[in-house]
């Protein structure tokens, strides 16, 4: 229904629609270098928590290929160092140590002890991965659908659709599903600023697909809401912790701060990779900082005096009784969340 479009693996070599561009250029560039694939990440051309956990399982084939020559023992610890390299790209989003710890796992319990053979398995791995987070969109997309009315408004914050992952998308899933359907609605974008992934990415892929989308800057969502423009609001998440708080883009807190007290459902889309229960609440997930001319600059104009001291989160944590319930593909996480994840996702516990 919605075609990939924010990577492709032909042949062994690995293609990302460098996000960066959009909506002005919709450009692959091939990536040839585990430094490369680092940079994509980290300059955030490939974003979003499931998109740049594929795109580093691929970047650890592309890191290791020229040392299937080592003996095994030290080909699996050049497979463990490249994949800690790829992991310092970016902290906040679980999908990317997530995925890439798959990938050693996978390369340690390769039993016939060749390098080559490891290889071989790494690949399928990170294959496998690739085709999963399709699989695990189509669920988030069948789950979330029956949550959406005729007539509805919907909010979203950030981008958390086909661009974020391989699939279809997490917080768009459902959105994509009930346009399918037939089903008419209305899809507000938050601009999400600093990097307006809302503007450039959410906004162009709706209206690629043909739903009806209108764009407001983050300082309107209050506004829109109380003229009951808003019924809901889905979002993604980049990690999800044990207790159940929601780590996402930066300004979701404060979305999820005016649902409660506009009364308008809040819910998070998210696949199972996306479930973290090593971390055991949002204050444990480290937010990456980032650079400030973001929020000093805007289009490349600097729009702020140089020398004074910026802000510059690129998440925030929405705590989890802010959420009225998560859209996995194994079905809808409801309040107590922090049980019933258990309860459904009892093999991922440690
Ligand atoms: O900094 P980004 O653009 O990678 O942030 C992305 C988000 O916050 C998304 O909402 C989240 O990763 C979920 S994507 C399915």
């Amino acid at each position: 229904m919605i075609e990939p479009i924010t990577l492709r693996w032909v042949n062994q070599r690995l293609f990302i629609t460098d996000q960066t561009l959009l909506p002005g250029k919709f450009i692959e560039v091939e990536q040839t270098t585990i430094e490369q694939v680092w940079d994509s990440i980290k300059q955030l051309k490939v974003r979003g928590a499931p998109a740049i956990g594929v795109a580093a399982a691929f970047g650890l084939v592309i890191g290791v290929k020229a040392f299937v020559k080592l003996p095994c023992a030290e080909f699996i610890q050049k497979i463990r160092t490249q994949a800690a390299y790829l992991d310092s790209s970016r902290p906040t989003a679980v999908n990317l140590s997530w995925a890439l710890q798959r990938m050693v796992k996978r390369a340690k319990a390769v039993v016939s002890n060749t390098s080559q053979a490891v290889f071989v398995a790494l690949v399928e791995e990170a294959e496998l991965i690739h085709r999963q987070d399709i699989e695990l969109c189509l669920g988030i997309a069948k789950n979330g659908e029956p949550l959406i009315e005729d007539g509805m408004g919907i909010l979203t914050h950030c981008n958390a659709g086909a661009l974020a992952t391989s699939g279809m998308g997490t917080a768009l899933a459902p959105m994509y599903q009930a346009h399918h359907n037939g089903k008419r609605f209305k899809v507000y974008a938050d601009e999400t600023r600093p990097l307006l992934q809302g503007a450039r990415l959410t906004a162009w892929e709706l209206h690629r697909a043909g739903i009806d989308v209108t764009l407001n800057t983050d300082n309107m969502t209050a506004y829109l809401m109380q003229q009951g423009l808003i019924q809901m609001v889905i979002v993604g998440t980049d990690r999800v912790a044990k207790n159940g708080d929601v780590c996402n883009k930066i300004g979701t807190l404060g979305v999820a701060i005016l649902a409660k007290h506009f009364n308008i459902p809040f819910y998070v889309a998210c696949p199972s990779s996306t479930i973290d229960f090593t971390t055991p609440t949002g204050n444990d997930i480290v937010i990456e900082q980032r650079e400030a001319d973001e929020v000093g600059c805007f289009a490349g104009v600097r729009t702020a005096p140089k020398d004074i001291n910026f802000a510059n989160p690129a998440f925030d944590v929405t705590p989890c009784e802010l959420v009225t319930g998560i859209i996995t593909e194994r079905g809808l996480i409801q309040q107590p969340i922090a049980a019933n994840l258990k309860i459904q996702f009892d093999d991922l516990v440690e």
